[in-house]
Parts: structure tokens; C-alpha cells; sequence
């Protein structure tokens, strides 16, 4: 049996969804000649009871996670770009499988990690759950697409913002009321401004577009625009048109290496396609050469469905999938940036 212990630095929404799996499926990953083991989880409050393995050690500092020589795979479930990244860049460094749910980190981080990564020797760097939740998306890109070309990339790629959406056109609830209740229900960032802004979308949007084409932008280039302009009226007017209003995220390849990027509400069909994803739920339309059109739906955020993208890609770690995490980059031409 293959013993892994396991790091979570965080035990939030997110973090205890995927120790609940591993918990839960136990003895699934045992049958498979794999052991996890929850070994240390580091939270900011120890008196705060949560439903952690027992015999798991809680502390407070993450270097006694990420410099704790029996830890082979440190989950930075935390979130934000501070401390998270020096928990990332550091496990890294200490050639420690990495596994996170921070698209915000990668984003900022990128040119930084893919260099990191392409060493030889780089550890597993896992981030399923960064993009689409739940939803089999990175890897979509990192094993199947890889025999393709893409041209296209384009969805709802944040459940925050799509709940609101959809309970606004539904049931014309009013902006605050909605975000309140997304809050509440564990789909937003601890800051909003990252849902309801775009930034989320727009992290999400350089991460797929990176897999997709290789190339990397800079996120600070592609025009962003969140929903917090949108109004009730506004989807007053999208009826009268027979459509609503949803927040994309798009990429384009116009050619090899030419790509263009944005993210923006935008009034789509209400009787097909993403106008009909309603909910947390996300959805991503891969436009490829081959394969033509690929749709992949599911649950954009939450703590099982996040969950369940975390502990996937400890299996894959455990397995030694040595897939790279990136695509291989290419020389860019960013064609427009809608500045
Ligand atoms: N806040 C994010 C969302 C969480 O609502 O989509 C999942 O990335």
C-alpha cells in the first residue's frame, strides 16, 4: 500500500469538502493500493471545532506543513494571493506535490510557476479544482485536447455570479439580496469583488487559455467586465430580445499564437445553450479542429463538488501522473486587449 500524507494548509468550504471525500472513500483508494492519510491541517483558529480525521495534527503555521519532511503533498485550500503564495512557491521549492483550488494565485503567479515546473524534476502540481469546480475541466485540456487544436474557449465560468444571474432574471431579486445568499451558501470568494467583478472569471479565463493555446497573457490586458452594473431593468430588455444575461469568459486562438480574450455580461439566447445553465452550475464550450464542439457542465463551486477536484488530483499524484500541468508555451501575440 502506497502511504500518503497529506498537508491541508486551510480548512474552509473547499478543504473540508475534500477531507469528507477522503474520509468518505476511504476505502475505495485503499482497494487502488493507496493509503492518504490527513497528516497536519493548518487553520488560523485551533478552537474552532470542525470535523477533522482523528489522529490529524492541527497547527497554525504553514511551515510546519510545507517544511515537515513526512508531508509528500501539501492542499493549499486557504485562498488569496499573500500567504498562499508563499505556501505554493515554498512547497514547490521544497520539491512538494502541490495541489490547490487557487486560480487567483496561478493567474499572478504564472510566469513564475511555469518556469518552476518546467524543471525535470518538478513535483505534481495539481489544480483540477481551480477551474469549474467540480467539473473534469483542467484535465479535459491537459489529456484530451492535447491531441487537438483549439480554437475557442468560452462559458460561465463563475457559479457565484451565475446564481445571481439566474435569481435575478428568475425571480427579479434584487443585487444584494442575491450576493447575501451565494455568500451564504459557500459559493463566493471571501471577497466578492473577485466574483461579482469579473476578476474570478477573468483568473479562470488566462488558466484555460494557457492550456488551450500555451500562450500565456497577461490578465491585466484582458478587458474584464463584472456584473455589478447589471440591473433588474437590464433583463427586462434581454426579454423583450428572447434573451438573459450571463457572465462569459472567452478566448479565441485567431491564429497560431494570435489570441484574443475577454470577459463581460452579455445577452445570450434564453432557450439554448449557456442561456439555459442556470444556478452554480458552470459550463465551458471547447471549439477544436477535430472534435469540433465539446461542452462540459457541472457544479462550479462548492465544497463537495471542489472537493472532489482536489482529491482527484491527489489520486493523480499518488498514481505519479506525470502529465504536465501546463501546456508547452508558445510564442504570443495578444491581438486585442479591448483597452
Ligand atoms: N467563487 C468561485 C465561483 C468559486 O463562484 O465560481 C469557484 O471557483
Amino acid at each position: 500500500m502506497k502511504k500518503i500524507n497529506i498537508g491541508f494548509v486551510g480548512a474552509g468550504t473547499v478543504g473540508m469538502g475534500a477531507i469528507k471525500i477522503l474520509e468518505t472513500k476511504k476505502k475505495d483508494f485503499n482497494s487502488m493500493g493507496i493509503d492518504f492519510e490527513v497528516h497536519k491541517v493548518c487553520v488560523k483558529d485551533k478552537s474552532k471545532e470542525r470535523a477533522i480525521p482523528a489522529g490529524c495534527e492541527l497547527v497554525t503555521d504553514w511551515k510546519n506543513i510545507v517544511e515537515d519532511p513526512n508531508i509528500d503533498v501539501v492542499v493549499e485550500v486557504m485562498g488569496g494571493t499573500g500567504i498562499a503564495t508563499e505556501v505554493v512557491m515554498s512547497a514547490l521549492k521544497n520539491n512538494k506535490a502541490v495541489v490547490t483550488a487557487n486560480k487567483a494565485l496561478i493567474a499572478d503567479n504564472f510566469a513564475e510557476l511555469l518556469e518552476t515546473l518546467a524543471r525535470p524534476e518538478a513535483p505534481f502540481f495539481g489544480f483540477e479544482a481551480a477551474v469549474g469546480g467540480g467539473i473534469p475541466m483542467i484535465s479535459t485540456f491537459q489529456i484530451q485536447m492535447r491531441a487537438d487544436l483549439v480554437t475557442e474557449v468560452s462559458g460561465i465560468l463563475n457559479g457565484t455570479t451565475n446564481y445571481m444571474l439566474s435569481k435575478m432574471s428568475a425571480e427579479g431579486m434584487s443585487y444584494e439580496a442575491v450576493l447575501k445568499e451565494a455568500q451564504d451558501l459557500g459559493f463566493a470568494e471571501s471577497d466578492p469583488t473577485a466574483d461579482v467583478g469579473g476578476y474570478d472569471a477573468r483568473s479562470k479565463t488566462v488558466i484555460l487559455a494557457q492550456l488551450a493555446y500555451g500562450v500565456l497573457l497577461d490578465e491585466n490586458k484582458v478587458f474584464r467586465q463584472g456584473i455589478d452594473r447589471v440591473e433588474t431593468i437590464d433583463f427586462e430588455y434581454a426579454q423583450l430580445m428572447g434573451k438573459t444575461i450571463k457572465l462569459l469568459g472567452v478566448s479565441q486562438q485567431t491564429k497560431p499564437g494570435e489570441v484574443t480574450a475577454f470577459v463581460s455580461p452579455m445577452a445570450v439566447p434564453n432557450d439554448k445553450g449557456v442561456g439555459q445553465i442556470h444556478g452554480a452550475t458552470n459550463v465551458v464550450s471547447i471549439k477544436s479542429q477535430f472534435q469540433q464542439e465539446t461542452l462540459l457542465v457541472g457544479e462550479g463551486a462548492g465544497s463537495l463538488p471542489t472537493g472532489t477536484s482536489i482529491v482527484s488530483d491527489l489520486v493523480r499524484m499518488a498514481k505519479a501522473d506525470q502529465s504536465s500541468a501546463f501546456a508547452q508555451p508558445k510564442e504570443q501575440r495578444f491581438t486585442a486587449d479591448f483597452e
